[in-house]
């Protein structure tokens, strides 16, 4: 199976284990709000979790994990706050490049990075060339990411390569065209923090995505906290439109299917 494929056209295989997780890693100023700390320390504690949920996620053997580090409409914070985020997303990227690539991990940023220094630019298209070829976990960073802009650009992007589809086009034509276009849409969705809501996040992706919610604090989420969301999602039944009773049918045919290949073996 091709990975973009959409789960509004086709039923994707899911397994125990999520392909894909994506997070809103939210509650850091709050974390530091409750020990009497500045908002950035929050922050900083965060990557330490970021650290964490990598490895945890590599244990696990899930194939992708996108984070949301920082959306389009974070600018309107604080400008001092806006300028410790950048220095850590960069002091991040320093630290941690090599390393991904000793644990195998292919790094990938999606975002609009037209407002990003051309320095940090560069950082992240070396880094994600450098790990291009690991196969053990693919890491997105969602770097002023908003959903509707990836729709916005994919849908300009395709139009400017396919001047001819702007007559009629369908999801095919526009999904290779998204910034995470090499990767499944996510199985599972986290988002810590206690707010329940996308903020503006991977909107397309999201359509068939299982959500789950969670008052933790980005900060005090660990390998733990995770394992509880993917129990979760593992009781969860993916219907995709259909009923219970077909998937069921569906999963004793596969069942009775498998029988026979194990008997003609
Ligand atoms: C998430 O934590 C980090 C970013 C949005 C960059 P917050 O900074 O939003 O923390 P709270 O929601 O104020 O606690
Ligand atoms: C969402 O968190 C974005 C990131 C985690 C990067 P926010 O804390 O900015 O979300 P809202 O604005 O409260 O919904
Ligand atoms: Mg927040």
């Amino acid at each position: 199976m091709s990975t973009a494929t959409s789960s509004t056209l086709e039923i994707p295989e899911t397994g125990v284990i999520p392909r894909h997780v994506a997070i809103i890693m939210d509650g850091n100023g709050r974390w530091a709000k409750n020990r009497f700390m500045p908002r950035v320390a929050g922050h900083r504690q965060a990557m330490e979790t970021v650290r964490n949920v990598v490895k945890a996620c590599g244990d696990r053997g899930i194939g992708y994990l996108t984070l949301f580090a920082f959306s389009s409409e974070n600018w309107r914070r604080p400008k001092d706050e806006v300028s410790v985020l950048m220095q850590l997303f960069i002091l991040a990227l320093e630290q941690e490049m090599v390393k991904l690539h000793e644990n195998g991990i292919r790094f990938k940023v999606i975002g609009d990075l037209s407002k990003f220094e051309p320095k940090i630019v560069k950082f992240i298209r070396n880094g994600e060339k450098l790990t291009a070829a690991n196969t053990n976990l693919t890491l997105t960073i969602a770097a002023n990411y908003g959903g509707r802009w990836d729709i916005m650009q994919a849908t300009r992007n395709m139009l400017a390569q396919h001047p001819e589809l702007s007559s009629g086009f369908e999801e095919e034509d526009l999904m290779p065209h998204f910034a995470m276009s090499y990767a499944p849409e996510p199985d599972l969705f986290i988002r810590t923090g206690g707010e329940q809501r996308v903020s503006n996040f991977l909107l397309w992706q999201l359509a068939y995505t299982e959500l789950y919610f969670t008052d933790t604090l980005w900060p005090d989420f660990d390998a733990q906290a995770l394992d509880l969301a993917i129990q979760s999602y593992r009781q969860r039944e993916r219907r995709f439109g259909r009923t219970s009773e077909q998937l069921q049918t569906l999963s004793s045919a596969e069942r009775a299917k498998r029988i026979v290949a194990d008997q003609s073996a």
